[in-house]
């Protein structure tokens, strides 16, 4: 049984970054995969006038086993609404509640700060809630465009998504063997929507005794993730604290050429991509980095069940990383294409 993959490649380097996933993961598990590439992004948008077809969505996990995505986000397109259709819109829609997102420090000289390495190295995951908190674009805005424009977007905590999030976190410590949860929130400040979080995250660490709990404020965590990113372990939040811690875990962990995600809800459906954008800055330089991408991809196979090639692909990133066949933005001078083979020659090896 081959796991049929749809393929959203998107704008910018999304595209060029995916085709180096796709190439990986086939070499790594001949057969084991079939790929069906999807137009959409912001051409399809601007040249249809539609984001996605609401049928065809829909079908995405009838006829898809998981998305692999590159990115979305367009200049054109300056209120991204192919993007909150698609990306935002799958994760809404298919309840893709848990948004995973590694980040593990290689080699030391990836790392701005050089202490981490000497005090064990950084090896962190963050659990980042997926369906709710500022995201639900609850909300309106009252005369717009004029001084007396006012706007709100509701933040929305329910008990159900909290609890669930958390519990997956400490879940996933227990499995693989991690010390420590921590939950990073603002309920000193945003009293009811995280004192939801709060009180979810005591009532599920007394299920979980063997592992530490700790809980800081979203702040503190930001700051402790460049003074000593070495002390996390697995971190739960929130969508919007979450989305930018990861971003700031992705820097200290060598830089978000090299950090993969997953939206998931387990058991059920997945989308899998890098955490970085389109960089439409880079993009048709040949300069970005597709190993966000490609580690994005072994995410997907593991959660397929396919972790042999999870592994060797995880493995065959780590080797071409360590003897410096890397693109620019690590330091090397590779290209997109370039650095994509270096990992497919090392796989296997
Ligand atoms: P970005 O991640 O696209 O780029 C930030 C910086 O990192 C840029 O200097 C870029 O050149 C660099 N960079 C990013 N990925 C790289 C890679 N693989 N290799 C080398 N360098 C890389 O963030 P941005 O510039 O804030 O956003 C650009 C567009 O992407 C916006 O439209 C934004 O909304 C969208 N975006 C989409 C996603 C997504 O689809 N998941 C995520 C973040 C941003
Ligand atoms: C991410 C991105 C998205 C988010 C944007 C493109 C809406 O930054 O996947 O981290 O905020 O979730
Ligand atoms: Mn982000």
């Amino acid at each position: 049984m081959t796991h049929r993959i749809a393929v959203i490649g998107g704008d910018g380097i999304g595209p060029e970054v995916t085709a180096e996933a796709v190439a990986t993961l086939s070499a790594a598990a001949p057969g084991r995969f079939s790929f069906v590439e999807l137009p959409y992004g912001a051409d399809y948008t601007l040249a249809s006038g539609v984001t996605i077809p609401p049928d065809e969505f829909a079908r995405l996990p009838v006829d898809h086993d998981a998305i692999l995505l590159g990115a979305l986000g367009d200049p054109r397109i300056p209120d991204m609404r192919h993007a909150k259709d698609i990306l935002l819109g799958a994760r809404m829609r298919f309840d893709l509640y848990i948004n995973l997102r590694p980040a593990r420090l290689i080699t030391p000289d990836l790392c701005p700060l050089r202490r981490p390495y000497e005090t064990g190295g950084i090896d962190l995951v963050i659990f980042r809630e997926n369906t709710e908190g500022l995201y639900v674009n609850i909300g309106g805005s009252l005369r717009p465009g004029t001084p007396d424009e006012v706007a709100s977007n509701q933040m929305i905590a329910t008990w159900r998504g909290t609890e669930r999030i958390i519990r997956e976190a400490f879940a996933y410590a227990r499995r693989n063997g991690r010390r420590n949860v921590c939950m990073a929130s603002k309920h000193n400040a945003i009293t009811w929507a995280h004192g939801v979080w709060e009180r979810a995250f005591r009532h599920v660490r007394a299920d979980f005794p063997e592992i530490e709990a700790t809980s800081l404020y979203a702040d503190t965590a930001a700051m402790e993730l460049v003074r000593a990113p070495e002390r996390f372990d697995v971190i739960v939040a929130s969508n919007f604290i979450g989305d930018i811690l990861s971003d700031v875990a992705a820097q200290v962990a060598g830089g978000i050429g090299l950090a993969p995600s997953g939206n998931i809800h387990p058991g059920r459906f997945g989308l899998f991509e890098p955490v970085h954008g389109s960089a439409p800055d880079i993009a048709g330089t040949g300069r970005a980095n597709p190993l966000a991408a490609i580690l994005s991809a072994a995410m997907m196979a593991r959660f397929l069940g396919e972790a042999h090639a999870a592994d060797a692909i995880e493995r065959a990133v780590e080797r071409a990383i360590l003897d410096g066949d890397t693109p620019a933005d690590l330091g090397g001078s590779l290209t997109t294409g370039q650095t994509g083979a270096a990992v497919r020659r090392r796989l296997g090896a």
